[in-house]
């Protein structure tokens, strides 16, 4: 069942996600995250370190797993997928770095690493919880619309809007990779519960197309 939940603003959603979040973990020490980078989830993660802290809740036994990374990139670079979940998940909610997962991007094993990512998820029991954030055209992870609902883990061609939408992390859009290993929509939507969290009005167009 979807629910569309209208909130004032983003501390609101993201203390919704928090206080979930937070009470699964109390019934269940070993649940497994699935994490989202981008700008949309950054004060959902904060919130529920927050409430981590002020709890004294047990997260060393949470597993993560990340939506996405470039393919081509080296882990290495501070834009790396694996190196912004370190820096705004892992850090920030203090999991167990061991614990914390992020698609293999690396050309050498590009077309077998989506289902050994794939297969990983599935040796874990399951995402539980999965948070997301939505493109400006839509894209989810890096699935951008049109994707199969039923696709795993894979390499895609990453569009020319998202690595516009993407440059600013870059010193310029030629260093924005072409191609990404993402979570597949049937991935996700394999996860117990999502919360798909999109803020302002350049998203507005991309929520009413996907609702
Ligand atoms: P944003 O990106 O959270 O930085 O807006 C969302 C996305 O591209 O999925």
């Amino acid at each position: 069942m979807a629910e569309v939940i209208i909130v004032k603003d983003p501390q609101q959603a993201a203390v919704l996600y928090a206080t979930t979040v937070a009470n699964a973990l109390k019934n269940d020490p070993n649940l497994v995250l699935g994490l989202a980078t981008g700008s949309t989830p950054v004060q959902a993660y904060r919130e529920l370190a927050k409430i981590i802290q002020a709890e004294n809740i047990d997260v060393s036994q949470v597993q993560g797993f990340a939506l996405d990374e470039y393919a081509g990139l080296s882990e290495d670079h501070p834009e790396s997928y694996h190196n912004v979940i370190q820096r705004t998940v892992t850090q920030v909610l203090n999991l167990t770095p061991e614990l914390v997962h992020v698609p293999n991007g690396s050309m050498e094993s590009i077309q077998t690493a989506g289902k050994d990512y794939d297969e990983a998820i599935e040796c874990a029991g399951g995402i539980d919880i999965q948070i997301l954030g939505i493109g400006t055209d839509g894209h989810i992870g890096f699935n951008e619309p049109g994707s199969s609902l039923s696709s795993g883990t894979r390499i895609k061609t990453l569009t020319q809007q998202t690595r516009e939408d993407n440059a600013r992390f870059f010193n310029s859009i030629d260093e924005v990779p072409t191609h990404c290993i993402t979570q597949g929509i049937g991935t996700i939507m394999k996860a117990r519960h999502v919360f798909l969290l999109a803020f302002g009005e350049n998203k507005a167009d991309a929520v009413v197309q996907t609702v």
